[in-house]
């Protein structure tokens, strides 16, 4: 099961990355970071899996998104965000046809979802929305903040810490901000690149796949 799962992740992300490098990249760095988070509240070793896996291959469905919308490199119209907001939906059912990855689905259906029950797809809030979940929508929103992006230049390590910190309670689980907090000042004093946006994306991919051949 473990070496089908590893195998089929790897295929997975190559043909994400020939779609969008960019989020390639983006889900390599979500993957370390969700794995980090989740190593400190000592998850059952199913549930780390899980959450390593599903953050991993979280925006999995963004090969179904069109390239027009995927790319555009200004804000997106009403229509164009509907559009965007499927890739949940579509990564769900990509991962759904396959049962070592299926056990993956939490954190790529319920990512957009948010504790105040004003996310995607479905408005799911607080304990509808299981954990591991939260914890990749954190990693997530860290990223995407903190990285460049078509539509908006990268947020400083500060600024993202802060607009995380700001958002407790309405879209992040405030227990697993406190402990992205910890995670965060820790890589901070560490000079640990994995918190700014000029982490490597060559050296990363090689770090993930060699970490996921633990799977294997
Ligand atoms: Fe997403």
């Amino acid at each position: 099961m473990q070496e089908e799962f590893y195998n089929i992740a790897k295929a997975l992300i190559y043909a994400l990355e020939i779609k969008d490098p960019y989020t390639s990249g983006h889900s390599y760095r979500v993957y370390k970071v969700a794995k980090e988070l989740g190593l400190m509240f000592n998850l059952s070793t199913e549930d780390q899996f899980n959450l390593e896996g599903g953050a991993l291959l979280h925006d999995i469905g963004k090969i179904g998104i069109k390239d027009d919308v995927l790319f555009k490199p200004s804000s997106l119209t009403l229509e164009e965000f509907t559009i965007m907001k499927t890739h949940v939906i579509l990564g769900a059912n990509i991962i759904s046809q396959i049962p070592s990855l299926k056990r993956c689905l939490e954190p790529v259906l319920f990512h957009h979802e948010r504790v105040d029950g004003k996310g995607y797809p479905h408005g799911a809030a607080a304990d509808e929305i299981p954990f591991i979940a939260k914890i990749t929508t954190i990693a997530d929103a860290y990223d995407a903040m903190t990285t460049n992006r078509v539509y908006m230049p990268a947020r400083s390590p500060e600024e993202g810490l802060e607009e995380i910190l700001r958002h407790s309670g309405t879209q992040f689980e405030p227990a697993i901000v406190e402990a992205f907090t910890d995670w965060w000042q820790r890589k901070y004093r560490e000079k640990d690149p994995i918190i700014s946006a000029d982490y490597q994306y060559g050296k990363i991919k090689e770090e993930v796949i060699l970490d996921l051949s633990r799977f294997h």
